[in-house]
């Protein structure tokens, strides 16, 4: 089906689904998270430069609360690959800009945290979001339904790496502004969801193609980020986010909800894509296992060596 006229058979379904956001969505204001009593000068304006004992957050919570705000920083890229997949017509377009205003107060809120509370280096903050925007995101023309598919567990990704960074932080104010944050990723993936159910119905066999790359090829949107890797392993290893959560909270809800293992009717190459996906799951199950075996052992280690 040519894209033009996918954009127009899912319409009716982008509509119901944006006033059931609108409905849903409840009007939150984000200066209202921020401890601003706690903010003062930096050093142009006669205050005191930042320095590391200023930040009472741990070393893992510092470069979540980055990662997870140099994330929501690449908003204008984000913008452009979803309006270049969606268009500016029609429901579609009027999501587009909704979704993109929602999305705007993330990182200033969480920005707006981490300055007041001095709680990361923001010289060091500030060259990793030029550095970052720089590079942009480029997800190379990728097509609607892969999309749709993508953007459905991406946003439920940001909403657990939001919660758990929340957790970790062990300051209230902070765990109070992620959660609200969380919520309105969960919303978003609600919506996206319900586009890729609609899809599922309507093109069965490259909707699963779709999903099944998605899974296959899944990388978190942060990946331009400066030192990314490096980063991304020690959230692993704190359990912010890693394989096992991942397969666990993000990949199977979300085959479930689709009832991609119970859809009767697939031609074949829904069913060739299917066995693909049954099989990339299973293989992920087992790297998460192997994953927590090694860092609970590693874990012990340290324990034992503490006595
Ligand atoms: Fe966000
Ligand atoms: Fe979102």
């Amino acid at each position: 089906m040519e894209t033009e006229t996918l954009l127009k058979e899912l319409e009716p379904t982008v509509e119901a689904n944006l006033n059931r956001h609108l409905e849903v969505a409840q009007e939150w204001m984000p200066h209202e998270y921020v401890p601003w009593a706690e903010g003062r000068n930096f050093a142009l304006l006669d205050g005191e430069p930042w320095s590391l004992e200023q930040s009472t957050l741990s070393p893992i919570a510092r470069t979540a609360l980055e990662v997870n705000l140099l994330t929501e920083d690449n908003l204008p890229s984000y913008h452009r690959e979803v309006e270049r997949a969606f268009g500016r017509e029609s429901a579609w377009g009027e999501w587009v800009n909704r979704w993109t205003a929602e999305e705007g107060r993330h990182a200033f809120c969480i920005r707006d945290y981490l300055l007041v509370t001095r709680g990361v280096d923001p010289d060091e903050l500030e060259r990793a979001r030029m550095q970052t925007m720089e590079a942009g995101y480029d997800s190379g023309e990728k097509p609607l339904l892969n999309v749709c598919a993508y953007v459905s567990f991406q946003e439920l990704a940001t909403r657990v790496s939001h919660r758990n960074t929340g957790k970790i932080t062990e300051d209230p104010v902070a765990e109070r502004l992620l959660t609200r944050v969380a919520k309105d990723e969960n919303l978003h993936m609600i919506f996206y969801r319900n586009i890729v159910d609609a899809a599922l119905q309507l093109l069965p066999g490259p909707t699963m193609r779709a999903i099944t790359d998605e899974v296959v090829n899944f990388q978190m949107p942060g990946s331009v980020i400066p030192g990314f890797a490096r980063k991304a392993v020690q959230m692993a290893k704190a359990g912010i986010y890693d394989l096992r959560i991942h397969h666990d909270d993000i990949v199977m809800p979300l085959l479930r909800q689709w009832r991609i293992f119970e859809l009767e009717g697939l031609d074949e190459e829904g069913e060739k894509a299917r066995d693909e996906l049954a099989q990339a799951i299973a293989a992920l199950d087992r790297e998460a296992t192997r994953f927590v075996t090694q860092r609970d052992e590693a874990a012990a280690k340290i324990a034992a060596r503490r006595g």
